[in-house]
């Protein structure tokens, strides 16, 4: 099956970010890497298995990149100069949206300059994609950064499929009423055939917002997960509108874990450790919302209560560099960086780190023989839309070895309900479940982590995307 035709592509991703970023070395060479972040991990083996075209923005500023194919995919470059990263990417997108779709965990900021750049760059990505998309293509847009194209390309290509589907949480109405441009995101959102959520909650709110703000009428039955879709009227088009919880590549994640080099891998990790007893791990983009300040006190009272001896235990905090110029990231590394040094500081001593925090990225092994080697996975975001670390965590225990610690504010938890499920906000309820994960009974945790993997290996990649395009109604475009 081939998504590209002679005439542009049958098939098209359209996305914040491309699937790989460019990267300018100090030397001045270029070159491509890995693009961080949940939607490129889900997305990319479910593309690359059916080859399509993928628009995006190579990553970094003022990059004049043509179209390319690599892989089989073919990559359509959408460029932004650096003041639209500054006001589009960095502004409207992760100072408003982002912090005002995970519960206003931090303020966010209301400014003309950034939806002003948000709009134009909207049109720029509905530009090029009514470009290379032929006629009667499947579209598939992605995300808060671009809620407004689905609208700007029907207008450009009324004969485009298109689906919308949102990676991140949909808020409460009472909070998305306070965004001054929530009307246009609704009627933005509207342009789609299928929008898509993580949640019920989150097609539910939006199906009251389309009523409220727009004057539609949609219909009232309670949307299901997978099923039962929303559907409102639009002029003379019908808008459905339902809840698709995206999932990891179980299959792969599970073959790499039980690959001789991944084992060997992870028992280099404990060698090196010094063979703790217990080893804790985080991995997270280094963002705001997922909680890491949250485990960091958690484990330095454990260690203050004498609860957990700190020659038992290591934990690795993994973080992926993220949004480095927005001004919550900046405050947020530097506590988190305190946070590790004060641990350090009392409890670790010559020959034996209590935490282990790299401020880095690691490739998708290296990161497969983290989660192997892990007694204990770590997952506390005060609010995610789903949270894939937890899945791969899951995906990687084919041992059925390893405990889960998962906040219940991750879309997952309502899928993932065998683990430790805490809430972030109850720094005694998370260090009980801390403890409880450390001292584990053997049974007990083979029972929970078979539970959490009959729903892991069920429910992959492929099965979100298809149930979506199904949805939608094209699955044959595929
Ligand atoms: P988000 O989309 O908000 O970043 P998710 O948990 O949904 O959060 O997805 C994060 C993805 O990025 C996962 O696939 C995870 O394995 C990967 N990731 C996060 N941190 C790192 C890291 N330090 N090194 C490598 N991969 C990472
Ligand atoms: O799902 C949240 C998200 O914003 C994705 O769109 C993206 O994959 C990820 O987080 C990484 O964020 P950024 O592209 O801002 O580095």
């Amino acid at each position: 099956m081939s998504g590209i035709g002679e005439n542009g592509a049958d098939f098209l991703v359209v996305a914040n970010r491309l699937p790989v970023d460019l990267e300018r070395l100090p030397d001045g060479t270029e070159r491509w890497k890995h693009s961080p972040g949940g939607l490129v991990s889900a997305l990319e083996p479910f593309l690359r298995s059916h080859s399509g075209a993928w628009v995006g923005w190579p990553g970094v500023a003022d990059a004049e990149v043509e179209a390319f194919e690599e892989d089989g995919l073919q990559l359509h470059p959408v460029s932004l100069s650096s003041a639209e990263v500054r006001d589009y990417y960095e502004g409207f997108s992760n100072g408003t949206l982002w912090p005002l779709y995970h519960d206003v965990v931090a303020p966010p900021a209301f400014h003309r300059r950034w939806w002003n750049a948000y709009v134009r760059v909207n049109q720029r990505f509905a530009d090029v994609t009514a470009k290379v998309a032929a006629q009667g293509a499947t579209v598939w847009v992605q995300d808060y950064q671009l809620q407004l194209v689905p609208a700007m390309l029907r207008e450009l290509r009324p004969d485009l499929r298109i689906g919308f589907f949102l990676h991140i949480p949909f808020p409460p109405v009472e909070l998305f009423m306070q965004l001054p441009w929530r009307t246009e995101i609704i009627r933005g959102l509207l342009g789609a055939d299928l929008v898509g959520f993580h949640r019920p909650g989150g097609a539910q709110n939006f199906l009251w917002l389309a009523r409220r703000l727009v004057g539609l009428e949609p219909s009232r039955g309670a949307v299901g997960v997978r099923t039962r879709p929303g559907v409102v009227q639009v002029g003379d088009r019908t808008v459905r509108v339902g809840a698709f919880p995206i999932s990891i590549d179980s299959a792969g994640l599970d073959a790499l874990a039980r690959s001789k080099e991944v084992q060997a891998h992870a028992r280099q990790i404990r060698e090196d450790l010094g063979r703790p007893k217990k080893i804790l791990l985080g991995v997270d983009r280094l963002d705001y919302t997922k909680g890491i300040d949250v485990r960091l006190r958690a484990l330095h009272e454990l260690l203050e209560d004498g609860r957990v001896d700190p020659r038992d235990v290591t934990m690795i905090q993994l973080a992926t560099p993220s949004r480095e110029r927005v001004e919550h990231y900046k405050q947020m590394r530097s506590e988190i960086e305190q946070a590790v040094g004060r641990i350090n500081g009392e409890f670790s001593t010559v020959g034996h780190t209590v935490v282990h925090y790299l401020h880095q990225s690691v490739d998708r092994r290296e990161l497969t023989a983290f989660m192997t080697a892990a007694d204990v996975m770590v997952v506390t975001p005060v609010r995610d839309g789903m949270n894939l670390v937890c899945k791969e965590y899951v995906a990687c225990r084919y041992d059925l070895g390893g405990a889960l610690v998962l906040s219940e504010f991750a879309g997952a938890a309502a899928e993932l309900t065998s683990a430790f499920l805490v809430n972030p906000h109850d720094l005694d309820g998370v260090k009980n479940a801390l403890e409880a994960a450390l001292t584990l009974d053997p049974a007990e945790g083979r029972r929970r982590m078979r539970a959490l993997r009959r729903q892991v290996l069920t429910h992959d990649v492929d099965r979100w995307a298809r149930s979506f395009l199904d949805a939608l109604g094209t699955q044959s475009a595929i």
